[in-house]
């Protein structure tokens, strides 16, 4: 069975449906592919895929074979009707990329965007590694901090997202350098993560709780105030 720890945020997300959850958002996703080589031979993993914005992408873009999986069986749920909405031969699999049902070195690229920051670090990276063929690339887009900051304002972000931890760019190299991920670029975006102009996608479920309709002001108001410290990376690697 699969264990769901889910967040507050993460509820959110789900319910209202929101697509390109992550910094930057679809336009970023399309620029970091244009300078992959894809192909309709390449197999791809979009782990933690959401509503699956970036599967479909990559699937209508490039034919690529894409796989998606989350763990939240709302975003599954709304993943399928997406690809089946759009007729796209993409597989989504409600599961946790932590203990992934998926065999070793099956894809030649997995992307993870805005999810390894919501489980166990190590563990996920390990699973990633197994997945990936020799040779195949990782990219991640993950939340970072630019320096360390104090308990409750930590206790304050890491809370409300429900993350374990808060990482600085070089504990995110020094884990994906331990899992034996090699060639590491990092590609940091010059404007803030509070100032980005993202157009949004949702896909909202019949009943929302009524106390999610805050949530989106809450993020708003945790990325201002911590305007600055925290941010995110684009981290490119192969196995
Ligand atoms: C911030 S959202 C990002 C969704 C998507 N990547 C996007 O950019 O729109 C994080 C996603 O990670 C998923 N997730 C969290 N823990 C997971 C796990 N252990 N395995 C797979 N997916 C997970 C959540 O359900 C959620 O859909």
């Amino acid at each position: 069975m699969v264990r769901i720890e889910t967040s507050i945020y993460l509820d959110f997300l789900s319910k209202f449906g929101v697509g390109g959850a992550h910094p930057g958002g679809i336009q970023l996703t399309k620029e970091i592919f244009k300078s992959e080589r894809i192909t309709p031979a390449t197999h791809i993993l979009d782990v933690g895929c959401g509503t699956g914005q970036t599967a479909a992408y990559l699937a209508s873009q490039y034919g690529a074979i894409v796989t998606g999986i989350d763990i939240n069986p709302i975003m599954v749920e709304k993943a399928k009707t997406r690809m089946a909405r759009y007729q796209l031969p993409v597989e989504i699999i409600q599961g946790s990329i932590e203990n992934c049902p998926l065999k070793d070195e099956t894809f030649d690229f997995i992307i993870s965007e805005s999810v390894l920051s919501f489980v166990n670090k190590p563990r996920t990276l390990i699973e990633i590694f197994r997945l990936l063929k020799k040779g195949g690339r990782f990219i991640a887009n993950e939340l970072t901090i630019n320096q360390r900051i104090d308990l409750s304002n930590k206790k304050e972000i890491t809370q409300f997202y429900g993350l374990d931890s808060l990482l600085m760019e070089r504990d995110w190299i020094n884990l994906l350098q331990r899992t034996g991920f090699r060639g590491i670029k990092i590609r940091k975006q010059e404007q803030l993560i509070s100032h980005q102009k993202i157009t949004p996608e949702f896909f909202y479920s019949d009943y929302i709780e009524p106390e999610l309709y805050t949530i989106m002001n809450q993020h708003v108001y945790i990325m201002a105030k911590y305007q600055g410290v925290l941010d995110y990376r684009v981290f490119s690697c192969a196995k």
